[in-house]
């Protein structure tokens, strides 16, 4: 019996800051975000979204094709919570309807979590196979105002529903694993920003690539040149690109230049124009990958590589399900970026400023979003969410 990805659908807010307007403020050549890290435009949250409502929004179409009935766990990663006790999917379960007997948690560990909630899926799955787990990674990636993070922002929510003999992708039980206590990104519960040693996170980001794939190879008998596609975790595409390089070249891959950047270009182009949504990019990355080719993907092997800081990486495989196409949400994602709307730098600033009533006071907050769910208001510390 195979266990794997059955359906899969994300979202994203329905503004975006051109990283041209971030550069013209900050008097900085344009280039260097969009070659140098390669990154175009950064998805910012509008007041009434956040990690819930993104989660809502990312799931309701999963929901509306196969119901509540079969889903016995919703597991929600994150690294942006709302709470420190309350798991966020507890809201999420009451917005979409889930059934009083489904179970709920929320994960954490940076950007990994998410992979993590999907091995845990599969190993529920495969003890119960009647039943389904739905899996939802969503975030808000948030920095300082003027450090070098903060052209890396974004937000965005994906959702996956785990099945037995999945319609999408079959994920192989063979990992290769990293975990090393180190501080690159973080972020103490009094901060609603990360603080992070940039450069050094890359480095580590390349050393957990290395040491995830000495781990996979002495488990699986898959080999680099059975991989058509790599998913890599994307804090910005440029990461994914130099880690890719890294990889093929310490396998002595034979492809040309193009040939090896061919394997992940696909996977990058929702990213570069949402910009880095922690737990949820390395599957909005699947989701550009199965948007965007257009051959035929069936019986593909991919290759994941999930990375959160701290830090715990992952390196997993999947294949590619024949007659996945007709499980895709591609028009729909495709609509929901072509319709969103440009912010100027004021608009970014006053959207970077969310509320935060810590007395316990009321605010009442005006709608902005276009998705089917938003923060309507907040009264005595109690987050009040309603369905548009
Ligand atoms: N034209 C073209 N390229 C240019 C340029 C120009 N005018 N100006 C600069 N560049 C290039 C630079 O040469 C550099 O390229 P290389 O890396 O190939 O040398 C690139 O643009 C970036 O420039 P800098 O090194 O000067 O950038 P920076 O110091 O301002 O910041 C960063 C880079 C440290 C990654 C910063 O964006 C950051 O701190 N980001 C957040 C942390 C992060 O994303 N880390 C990734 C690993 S950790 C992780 O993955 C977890 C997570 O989600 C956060």
């Amino acid at each position: 019996m195979s266990v794997g990805i059955d359906e899969i659908s994300f979202y994203t807010s329905n503004f975006y800051l051109d990283l041209r307007t971030l550069a013209a403020k900050q008097q900085t050549d344009p280039e260097k975000y969009y070659t140098g890290i390669g990154q175009e435009k950064m998805a910012m949250a509008t007041h009434d979204e956040d990690i819930v409502t993104m989660a809502a929004n990312a799931a309701l179409p999963l929901i509306e094709r196969i119901g509540t009935n079969a889903i016995s766990t919703l597991l929600l990663a994150t690294e942006t919570g709302i709470d420190q006790s309350k798991a966020a999917g507890i809201y999420v379960h009451r917005l979409l309807g889930l059934n009083a007997n489904c179970r709920v948690v929320e994960l954490k560990q940076a950007c990994y979590s998410a992979t993590a909630a999907l091995q845990m899926a599969c190993a529920l799955v495969a003890r119960q196979p009647s039943t389904k787990v739905l899996v939802i990674a969503s975030d808000i990636a948030r920095y300082d105002l003027d450090t070098p993070g903060e052209a890396t922002q974004g937000c965005g929510a994906v959702a996956m529903l785990i099945s037995h003999n999945p319609r999408i992708m079959a994920i192989d039980a063979e990992v290769g694993n990293y975990t090393d206590d180190v501080m690159d990104f973080w972020r103490p519960n009094y901060r609603s920003t990360a603080l992070v040693d940039g450069k050094y996170s890359t480095k580590i980001y390349l050393k957990a690539l290395k040491k995830t794939w000495d781990s996979f190879s002495e488990v699986s008998r898959i080999g680099f040149n059975d991989f058509s596609y790599f998913c890599y975790h994307l804090p910005f595409s440029r990461m994914a690109q130099k880690a890719h390089q890294h990889l093929a070249k310490s396998n002595q891959c034979e492809l040309s230049a193009e040939g090896i950047e061919a394997q992940i270009q696909p996977t990058l182009r929702y990213n570069q124009i949402i910009g880095n949504s922690y737990t949820a990019s390395i599957y909005i990355g699947l989701c550009s990958l199965l948007d965007n080719v257009k051959e035929n993907l069936a019986g593909k092997k991919v290759g994941f590589f999930s990375y959160g800081s701290g830090c715990v990486a992952e390196f997993f495989s999947g294949s590619i399900q024949e007659g996945y196409q007709a499980c895709l949400h591609t028009q729909r994602h495709m609509d929901m970026l072509a319709e969103r709307q440009e912010l100027n730098y004021d608009q970014y600033l006053d959207l970077y400023r969310y509320p935060d009533p810590r007395q316990g006071e009321s605010v009442e907050i005006p709608k902005a979003t276009l998705g089917r769910f938003r923060l309507a208001a907040i009264h005595q510390h109690k987050r009040e969410y309603v369905a548009c």
